[in-house]
């Protein structure tokens, strides 16, 4: 009788733990986290990569889904984050807004405090192109001294080398047109500017890809702590969910950004500032 006894109480106890615990994670993940600002510091070696490019710093912004009245402390930390490491390069890897894109004018006065030795580069991500065209982010850009690339390559010179920046559509939202990213491209490296990065499979086999930059899988937004499993996965973010992944000598790294899409939940997958430091072999 006395088992019995305790044997409800510890399922009634069981039951309370189980629903208090969800209630904590869930209050942490909707309230704590999607505000908590990390910074990911990471060397990444490139293969190919010149000597006199070791030691390169790009800092990689991605996935902002601004929603002004709520996101601008947490833009403005990023900012000023970034410019804390004193970057050459910054690449700002798309999904500027959500669903208006009203919010992208007050989104561009915060990252205009951006700044890097270097130049400054934005692409389209999927929710950019389902609001609005290529153009009206590109003059957003220009007006604070920022370069957007659509389907077009750059190329910069830093010490004494060249690197050819490329800059795709949204494969979701655009069309991705490799032939005209790579135009003008010799044999000096590439840093590829991809929102989506299951591009990177597609791009890779004919073109010459060092580095890859992409945002779009929020990292998974909520991951299962120690293990990082994501069990929520979106389309063209399969195959690299977060992180850095190799594939002979080419590079893709994959941010967690900043912002949420939906539900404003992250679980063990904060924001991220990323500062990547290119590396020769
Ligand atoms: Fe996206």
């Amino acid at each position: 009788m006395s088992e019995k006894k305790g044997s409800v109480f510890n399922r009634r106890n069981f039951i309370r733990a189980s629903v208090l615990g969800s209630i904590g994670a869930y209050s942490y993940a909707r309230w704590v986290e999607p505000g908590w600002l990390t910074i990911t510091e990471k060397d990444i070696v490139l293969p190919k990569l010149p000597p006199a490019l070791d030691g390169v710093v790009i800092a990689q912004l991605t996935d902002f889904h601004f929603q002004p009245d709520r996101d601008e402390s947490l833009i403005a930390d990023a900012v000023a984050a970034v410019n804390a490491h004193q970057p050459d390069l910054i690449a700002l890897t798309g999904d500027f807004i959500t669903e208006s894109s009203k919010v992208f004018s007050p989104l561009m006065q915060v990252l205009s405090g951006l700044e890097a030795k270097h130049g400054i580069y934005g692409v389209m991500g999927n929710h950019d192109g389902w609001s609005q065209r290529p153009g009206f982010y590109r003059q957003g850009f220009q007006e604070v001294g920022m370069e957007f690339l659509t389907n077009r390559g750059s190329r910069i010179e830093l010490r004494g080398e060249s690197l050819f920046i490329t800059g795709t559509d949204s494969v979701w939202s655009g069309k991705v047109d490799a032939a005209a990213c790579w135009k003008g491209h010799r044999d000096e490296p590439v840093l590829s500017l991809v929102h989506e990065p299951d591009v990177f499979d597609h791009l890779r086999p004919n073109h010459r890809i060092d580095l890859q930059l992409s945002g779009h899988t929020h990292g998974g937004q909520c991951r299962v702590p120690l293990i990082g499993y994501a069990p929520v996965k979106v389309r063209y973010g399969r195959n690299y969910i977060y992180g850095e992944y190799a594939r002979d000598d080419s590079k893709i790294f994959v941010s967690r950004g900043l912002g949420t899409v939906g539900q404003r939940v992250r679980f063990a997958c904060a924001p991220e500032v990323a500062i990547l430091t290119l590396r020769s072999a």
